[in-house]
């Protein structure tokens, strides 16, 4: 049984109901089940107004990634807040977003030399999808009004990132009228990230794959802008891990057909997948670069969308030319954020955080493999700090009817145990903060175990 709630927390949660809205919710599920109220956060922790304690395993939708609450950050956030707040960044800059690219620029891949400012990980898209297209216009290129994506991919919730990812996935198909035109490709999972692999026939799926996308750029390559993948693993769409020889075979082809290759690293950046950035496992660098979420570490909301000196270039001209990138937002660059951002690679820089991430790796695998042997898991697999399987029905081996919300109800029956894993769909994940202790690893398959048994 939950603790009880403070009493004081009975009129919050009717204000709750009478007058918000939350994301991604149908908000008659909270008649049932109320939001859980969080008065606190403390290292890889978040803390409930019941007075428990639960393990933020899925980094708080994938923000946070040196605990809630790390001193440094939250010093940086007061003395930038205090020194200047804010300040709009057309005809104005400022030292934290300069102290930003500087500590930013070294780890991504060389050619990326220019840095654009958001608010988060949907606009860093949108940014990118706007100067893909504008960029291919002022270099002449007028019939590349379309771009290519990955099925199966998400980019956000504004209209232009709806409209390059997987739609049916997010019940957003009733937005189709409204989208970008995108055509989608698919690609395989990689089996070779999962704990039992069935390798048989691989190396031919994986040709096939290839071939597919040669065929692709062939049929769509000159009428697109852009093509659009998140690297290696496609998060919101069920943690699913796909070739790197693929990004390979996606950044050859278009090079090939003239087609700027967009690489959202939203959720992958800053160490998750166990590099700092997921696309230098497939040794590819795309022509625009979209991070956000751990940038600021998880404490506040910051974007940036990253591109190449060429890129730029078509954008070069006299005021009067039209060629202005015309495109900003209230809080573009907001210093606050940048001071924390700069806080956060800080710790990439002194502290172990990329070999806290191997150690975390090696906790999921083992965690994962312990999981894979219970009849309700299938699939397990990991690729870097993120583990993940797919829950089916033991007694059929079937995915569970949607209508029992299997996954929600584990999900609020974990929080009880002190876990917060919030499966998306039938893909249950872990993906803590990268200085979640190993330990916490092992504890929560125990947990995720009891509850499949319980
Ligand atoms: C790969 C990817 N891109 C973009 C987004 C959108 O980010 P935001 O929710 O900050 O708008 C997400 C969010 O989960 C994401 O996973």
């Amino acid at each position: 049984m939950p603790s009880p709630l403070p009493p004081d927390w009975t009129d919050r949660l009717a204000l709750d109901r009478a007058h918000l809205w939350h994301p991604f919710t149908q908000m008659k599920v909270h008649e049932a089940d109320p939001p859980v109220p969080v008065i606190g956060g403390e290292g890889c922790d978040l803390l409930l107004a019941n007075g428990e304690r639960v393990l933020d395993g899925i980094s708080s939708w994938w923000t946070c990634l040196h605990g809630h609450g790390h001193p440094r950050l939250v010093s940086a956030l007061e003395r930038q807040a205090a020194k200047l707040d804010h300040v709009m960044f057309a005809g104005f800059t400022h030292e934290p977003a300069l102290e930003l690219v500087t500590r930013l620029r070294p780890k991504l891949p060389a050619n990326l030399t220019r840095a654009f400012f958001s608010d988060n990980g949907s606009t860093a898209v949108e940014v990118a999808l706007k100067m893909a297209f504008q960029a291919q216009l002022q270099r002449g290129e007028n019939g590349r009004a379309r771009f290519g994506a990955l099925r199966g991919g998400y980019h956000g919730d504004t209209l232009g990132a709806v409209g390059v990812g997987e739609l049916e996935n997010f019940m957003t198909g009733l937005f189709s009228p409204l989208l970008l035109a995108c055509e989608r490709l698919d690609v395989p999972e990689d089996p070779r990230r999962e704990l039992q692999p069935d390798l048989s026939g691989w190396p031919e799926r994986l040709e096939a794959s290839r071939q597919q996308i040669r065929a692709f750029f062939t049929e769509h390559g000159a009428r697109l802008a852009a093509f659009i993948a998140e690297p290696l693993i496609q998060c919101a769409g069920g943690m699913r891990m796909w070739p790197p020889e693929c990004l390979q075979e996606l950044r050859a082809q278009c090079d090939a057909h003239g087609v700027y290759l967009i690489l959202d690293e939203v959720a992958t950046g800053f160490g998750r997948t166990g590099t700092f950035l997921a696309c230098e496992q497939a040794g590819v660098a795309p022509d625009l670069l979209c991070l956000s979420k751990g940038l600021t570490g998880g404490t506040l909301p910051l974007s940036m969308t990253w591109a190449t000196e060429a890129i730029y270039s078509h954008f070069w001209g006299e005021p009067t030319s039209g060629r202005a990138f015309l495109h900003g937002h209230s809080y573009t660059a907001n210093p606050t954020a940048c001071a924390v951002a700069c806080a956060s690679l800080a710790l990439f820089d002194e502290e172990p955080v990329l070999a806290q991430a191997q150690a975390l790796n090696a906790a999921m695998t083992e965690a994962f493999t312990t999981l894979a042997s219970h009849p309700a898991i299938r699939q397990a697999r990991v690729l870097g700090t993120i583990g993940a399987c797919r829950l089916v029905d033991p007694k059929t081996g079937r995915a569970h009817d949607p209508e029992a919300r299997f996954g929600w109800r584990l999900h609020r029956r974990a929080l009880d145990q002190g876990l917060l894993a919030r499966p998306i769909g039938d893909c249950l994940y872990l993906l803590p903060p990268l200085s979640t202790p190993p330990a916490r690893i092992a504890e929560a398959a125990e947990t995720l175990l009891a509850l499949l048994n319980g």
